[in-house]
Parts: C-alpha cells; structure tokens; sequence
C-alpha cells in the first residue's frame, strides 16, 4: 500500500482519455485500487480516479454520500457507462482534488444508471441520483479528460475555498456540499 502523487490541473495526464482494463483482477489493477482508496482517505476526498494518480486507466473509486451502512467501503467502479435517465440537471458546488483550494458550480445530471465492473470483475449496474450521481459523474469525467471547471456554465462561480466558506449565498446552502473528488 502506498499512498499516491495526486496529478494536479495542468497535468497532460487529466486531459487525455484513459484506457479500458481488460483484466481487473489482474495484480497490477488490484494493487493500484488498494493505493487509491489509501490516497483518497489520506486526502479526504469523496473519489479518485485513476488518472489523478498518473495512471491512464478507466477506474475510478469513491464514497456514496449518505452511505449510512455500519462499515461503508469506497465502491470500485472500472470500464463505467453513463446513461442519463433524465434531462434534469441541478448545479451544485464541487471540488477536485486536482483543483485544490478552489469551488465551482457545475450542471449535472439529476439521475443516471451507471454499469461498469467492481474490483472482482462482477458486472455493476446502479441507478443513482443526486449526490451519488454528481460523484460519479464528476470522477468518470476524469477518465475522458474532463475537470469540473470546463462543464460550468458561468465562471464567476469559480472561486477560491477560503472565500467560499464566508461569503456562500444565503440561498444556495441546501445545495451546499463539502467535498473532494
Ligand atoms: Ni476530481
């Protein structure tokens, strides 16, 4: 176990899009999931994807918000589809942790069905909505390349994590969430 360098926004490796894995039992893949649930607890985030750890490959891991079971474990998502079950979609703040230190308001999707694989290869196939769904949106966007500042609509909602805290709009806080991907 180890815990990994996170790539940051500038990185060639965050802008290009990551490889299918034929194998995910293979030993390289597992020992590269242990890692990754040890740097994202390290840096408390909600997710990780592969690539934010230099690696080029389609596999991302991450908490379910809300997860009230007695020992919620990060889920292990490889090879993901999204399918959007509706065109609703809700803004809401993010956090990367290839972004350090800043917020954002991104659009996404209210409610999707996600299929992939888990770390034994046994086929994954949810439906999601809300936070649940913003995060795996959020953390499958890095495995094409994608970080939350080029999915928003308006900019002047980029702002600093520090000046976020103290100066929120009042009318935004029930959308308001604390988190990392
Ligand atoms: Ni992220």
């Amino acid at each position: 176990m180890a815990i990994l360098k996170i790539a940051k926004m500038g990185h060639p490796v965050l802008l290009q899009r990551a490889a299918e894995i034929d194998d995910p039992t293979a030993p390289d893949v597992q020992a590269l999931i242990e890692d990754m649930f040890e740097t994202m607890e390290d840096a408390q985030g909600l997710g990780l994807a592969a690539p934010q750890v230099h690696v080029a490959k389609r596999l991302v891991v991450f908490h379910v918000p809300g997860d009230e079971s007695e020992t919620p474990s990060p889920r292990v998502l490889i090879n993901p589809v999204i399918t959007p079950l509706s065109d609703d979609m809700h803004l809401s703040w993010e956090g990367c942790l290839s972004v350090p230190g800043l917020r954002g308001r991104v659009p996404r999707f209210d409610e999707i069905r996600y299929t992939g694989m888990d770390e034994t290869g046994a086929p994954v196939d949810v439906t999601a909505e809300g936070m649940h769904a913003r995060v795996v949106q959020h953390e499958c966007d890095h495995l094409d390349g994608r970080l939350y500042p080029t999915r928003m609509i308006d900019l002047a909602d980029l702002v600093f994590e520090s000046e976020w805290r103290y100066h929120l709009p009042l009318e935004q806080e029930d959308e308001e969430e604390d988190y990392d991907e």
